[in-house]
């Protein structure tokens, strides 16, 4: 089985040392760095934009994962490329032209991954799974970190891989919100490929350590 890729979320990071923690991840087993956009609008709470993405680009070579809660997300896939985007993730509630939005992030050149809130099932992806790089299950309502991991999504990850193999798509499960030491055994018996880590690595008194456990 392929190794599990740890994407910490910068949105748990402290941004007065941002670039000490982009270079403590550059030192980290992470493959991944998870950022996540918020407009306030599509979730209760607004993170940050281009200039921040931007910023983590200069700084790192890791593979970023651009997570977009904001309405209408097809207004600015070019700029998130452009910003360092490797992928880009939308969410299936509130896109009517999901077939049409993947195929505008593939074409700007990244990866296309669609996220799915704790209350839509998967078989909604019937007839886009296919175009998928990446499965986002949401392990938690979007719009902060630090909440409690529903514990049902382990169920909801091991109905994605089954689903997922049935379709014979490549698609990698990722798991976003409330990933710990604990439960982070449990997604990956059940089939996840990425865990999203933002306060349970960046809590941590030994963060590079800690992305290493998550791993294992
Ligand atoms: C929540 C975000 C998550 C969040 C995860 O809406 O999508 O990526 O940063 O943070 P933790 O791991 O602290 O739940
Ligand atoms: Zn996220």
């Amino acid at each position: 089985m392929a190794k599990t890729i740890i994407a910490p979320s910068v949105l748990s990071s402290d941004f007065l040392q941002l670039g000490k923690d982009v270079e403590m991840l550059n030192q980290s087993s992470a493959a991944w760095i998870h950022i996540d956009v918020m407009d306030g609008v599509f979730v209760p709470n607004i993170s940050f934009g281009f200039p921040l993405l931007q910023a983590i680009r200069r700084g790192t070579k890791k593979f970023c994962d651009v997570h977009l809660m904001i309405e209408k997300p097809e207004r600015y896939i070019t700029q998130f490329k452009q910003a360092g985007a490797d992928n880009i993730t939308v969410h299936y509630e509130g896109n009517l032209h999901l077939d049409s939005l993947i195929h505008q992030i593939k074409n700007a050149g990244c990866t296309a991954g669609v996220a799915l809130n704790p209350a839509t099932p998967v078989s909604v992806l019937t007839e886009v799974i296919h175009l998928l790089d990446v499965v986002l299950i949401m392990s938690v309502n979007p719009g902060f970190g630090g909440q409690k991991f529903i514990e049902r999504s382990v169920e909801k990850v091991r109905e994605a891989k089954t689903f997922i193999a049935a379709k014979n798509s490549s698609a990698v499960i990722e798991v976003d919100g409330g990933v710990t030491l604990q439960n982070a055994p449990l997604l990956k018996a059940a089939g996840a490929g990425i865990l999203v880590a933002g306060n349970t690595v960046f809590a941590s008194a030994n963060p590079i350590e800690t992305i290493a456990e998550l791993a294992l």
